[in-house]
């Protein structure tokens, strides 16, 4: 698709993939909007980016999304990409007693309920438009469970689910549904995963948003950079193998961390 002169609405863009979006897409000359949390965050972002709309809104709030949702076609009625990029990612210890059931939910909310509400939200307003798209960023974990983060693992693969399913139902509309699988990334999400992961392996972001772009732009509906090609074709050809470094990595980092929770 073309991708100048569109208006294009990404949640989560002050920092790493959503401000790399941001970035890149402003330089080739599109309207772009970006949502977080934190104003002092969007501010900072409003400064580095001063052509940047910002927006203070929780994806994993659907009071939040509503107005969002009112506020954005009011001052952007021309509105025709949504990139659903915000989210989180924790080490959860499922034995930590802190963790109650409304705090386990919490990666559900953002990076599960919060793409599906969005998308819903607007897609009678992008149905209306002559050309528009819905990018969700998912992740190379959606094809293996990663059993140190296992509420995080389990959104992704929900939320690949969901794409593949939305991009049937929309087939033959004028909304491309296109899916980022987005390997490990140098991104401050993955701070707290230091010692964990070989940050070897991780891409820079401005280069896995550069290849998530060009994809567009071809039309490639499944966008999947650097490693996340071999964690695809490894999870088929050896599934087993590839979940045994995962828990590996787990067990690691859950002995040495949280002493694990005698029972
Ligand atoms: N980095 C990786 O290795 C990697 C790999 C695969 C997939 N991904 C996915 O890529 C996406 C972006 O990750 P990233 O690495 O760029 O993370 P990041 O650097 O931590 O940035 C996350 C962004 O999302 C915003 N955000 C978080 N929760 C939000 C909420 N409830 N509502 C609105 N905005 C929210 C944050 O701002 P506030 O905190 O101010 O709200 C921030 O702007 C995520 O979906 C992540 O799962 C990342």
């Amino acid at each position: 698709m073309e991708l100048s002169n569109n208006t294009i609405l990404i949640t989560g863009g002050t920092s790493g993939f959503g401000y790399e979006f941001a970035s890149q897409l402003l330089n080739l000359g599109n309207t772009v909007l970006i949502t977080g949390r934190d104003q002092t965050r969007l501010d900072q972002t409003k400064k580095k980016l001063p052509n940047v709309h910002t927006f203070q809104s929780d994806v994993s709030n659907p009071e939040a999304i509503a107005q969002l949702f009112e506020k954005v076609t009011r001052q952007f009625p021309d509105l025709n990409i949504l990139i659903n990029n915000a989210g989180e990612m924790r080490k959860l210890n499922l034995l930590d007693p802190m963790l109650d059931p409304e705090n386990v939910n919490r990666e559900i909310a953002i990076n599960l309920s919060g793409p599906v509400r969005m998308v819903q939200q607007f897609l009678p307003h992008l149905m209306a438009k002559k050309s528009a798209a819905i990018l969700n960023v998912t992740s190379g974990i959606a094809f293996v469970p990663f059993p140190l983060s296992p509420i995080y693992g389990a959104t992704k693969s929900g939320l690949r689910a969901y794409t593949q399913a939305l991009r049937v139902q929309l087939k033959k509309t004028n909304i491309r549904v296109f899916e980022l699988v987005a390997p490990g990334a140098k991104t401050p999400l993955n701070d707290k995963f230091e010692g964990d992961v070989d940050s070897g392996m991780m891409m820079e972001p401005d280069k896995l948003i550069a290849v998530a772009i060009k994809g567009m732009m071809k039309d490639k509906l499944e966008i999947l950079p650097g490693i996340a090609v071999v964690l695809k074709y490894l999870s088929r050809i050896a599934p087993n193998f590839l979940f045994n470094q995962m828990s590996k990595v787990a067990e690691k980092s859950l002995a040495q961390s949280f002493q694990l929770a005698v029972l």
